[in-house]
């Protein structure tokens, strides 16, 4: 596949910190394993590095590390942002107006290129872009498959129920989500893991355990299923 009908799957998350990027780098390894061209792409990073390179960010390097094409930095991450904040605010303090059409132009560029795109969100899914946008409204143009990533803690039944909620009222199709063990015990792990599967419409198609000595070349694809997806 080579066009635009070229599936993007959308990841969200309850929260900044749920494990969006783990669970992208989860689902870049399982679609890779499957023999697809897979792309990672983080439109929108805030709280990056200033290199030689000029700057990076982490959960931009690490789609560009585990995508199955090669990929420049610049295609991945089309927009850098310094401080580590909001993107609508860091976009004013360092003069970088956030325009939905450069999301979308990285966007297309990367499914000319690949069978597959895995785009990483910031934060959760009303994160402002600017005085007007939120993250959410580019999402609704785009029209992608939306995976939640779940960070299993206190308060998440809340804040993945407030999720779905959002993006049924925004008539994107919610096609999975990803229990992510944020911590590494939790007591009530299978109580909460219980009342988010009675009340989440969407399949859950994985489960990534607390991994404490999680690196970059540590295995994460074994936890998705991918036949799962709706
Ligand atoms: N299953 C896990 N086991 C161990 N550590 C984890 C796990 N999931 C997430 N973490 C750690 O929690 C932190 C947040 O995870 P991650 O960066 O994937 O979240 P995120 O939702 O992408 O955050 P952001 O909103 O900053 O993009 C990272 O330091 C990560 O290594
Ligand atoms: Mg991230």
């Amino acid at each position: 596949m080579n066009n635009n009908s070229t599936p993007v799957w959308f990841i969200t998350g309850t929260d900044t910190d749920a494990g969006k990027t783990i669970a992208a780098r989860a689902l870049l390894q399982a679609f890779s394993a499957t023999h697809c061209r897979v792309a990672g792409y983080k439109p929108v990073a805030s709280g990056s590095q200033l290199t030689a390179e000029g700057l990076r960010n982490s959960d931009a390097l690490a789609l560009q590390y585990h995508s199955s094409v090669k990929l420049a930095y610049q295609e991945v991450n089309p927009l850098t942002l310094q401080e580590p904040t909001s993107p609508h605010i860091a976009s004013q303090l360092e003069h970088k107006p956030i325009k939905m059409e450069v999301l979308s132009a990285g966007l297309n560029q990367l499914k000319q290129k690949s069978d597959i795109v895995i785009v990483e969100g910031a934060g959760g899914w009303f994160t402002p872009l600017n005085e007007s946008q939120f993250f959410s409204d580019w999402v609704i143009q785009q029209q992608p498959d939306v995976i939640l990533v779940v960070g299993m803690k206190l308060g998440c039944i809340n804040h993945a129920l407030l999720t779905q909620q959002a993006l049924l009222n925004a008539g994107v199709h919610f096609s999975g989500w990803i229990a992510n063990a944020v911590q590494p015990q939790n007591q009530h792990y299978d109580d909460y893991l219980a009342t988010l599967r009675k009340n989440l419409t969407a399949p859950m198609i994985g489960e990534i355990p607390y991994l404490p000595d999680l690196c970059s070349s540590t295995a994460l694809g074994q936890y998705i299923d991918l036949l799962r997806l709706k």
